[in-house]
């Protein structure tokens, strides 16, 4: 019995390197490859911030690089990123919102301090226009501690079936 890999492209943004970290151990688990998006203007410091938090909330989408990866080819795409003042991060809703007629299959997967990913999974799919296969929301102190690979395993559980599932 054969199994049938998904190509699968992990995309994520980071402002201070947790996601990034889940990102990292999406890519080894799923052996998918890796694509990490930037603001053209930094939200670095304590202004950038103050400004996170404000076109988060007011859904000010911002100018990002170039990515790296065209999607052609991937069959599926795990988008990631944190949870500002209550919304996906607009690095990743600008993401999608850009490459939404590229998207076949998405994941969704949001790191947080507590809040709740209600929100930011409805804003997710709503801008990738379909439902996510998969998601999972991970707390920052859990990613901090190391302990955040059952997460990880449970989210790509369902992943493997559908690729299983194939033949
Ligand atoms: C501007 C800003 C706003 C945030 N707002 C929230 C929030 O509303 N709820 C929450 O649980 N965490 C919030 N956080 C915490 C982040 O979601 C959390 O630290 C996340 O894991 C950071 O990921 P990163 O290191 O990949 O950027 C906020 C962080 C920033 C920088």
């Amino acid at each position: 019995m054969g199994v049938a890999v998904m190509k699968t492209l992990v995309v994520y943004h980071s402002r201070s390197g947790t996601t990034r970290k889940v990102a990292a151990e999406l890519a080894r688990v799923l052996k998918a490859d890796l694509e990490e998006i930037h603001a053209e203007k930094s939200y670095l410091g304590m202004f950038g911030y103050l400004r996170a938090g404000r076109d988060s909330l007011r859904g000010k989408l911002p100018e990002i690089t170039p990515a790296n990866h065209a999607l052609a080819g991937y069959d599926l795409v795990v988008l990631a990123g944190p949870i500002w003042a209550g919304h996906a991060s607009p690095v990743l809703r600008r993401y999608v919102r850009d490459h939404k007629a590229e998207l076949k299959q998405i994941g969704v997967v949001l790191t947080h301090g507590g809040s709740s990913p209600k929100t930011a999974y409805a804003e997710i799919e709503g801008l990738a226009g379909r439902k996510a296969v998969a998601k999972t929301d991970i707390l920052e102190r859990s990613i901090r501690q190391n302990a955040f690979e059952m997460a990880v395993a449970d989210f790509a559980g369902p992943i493997r079936f559908k690729e299983e599932a194939v033949f």
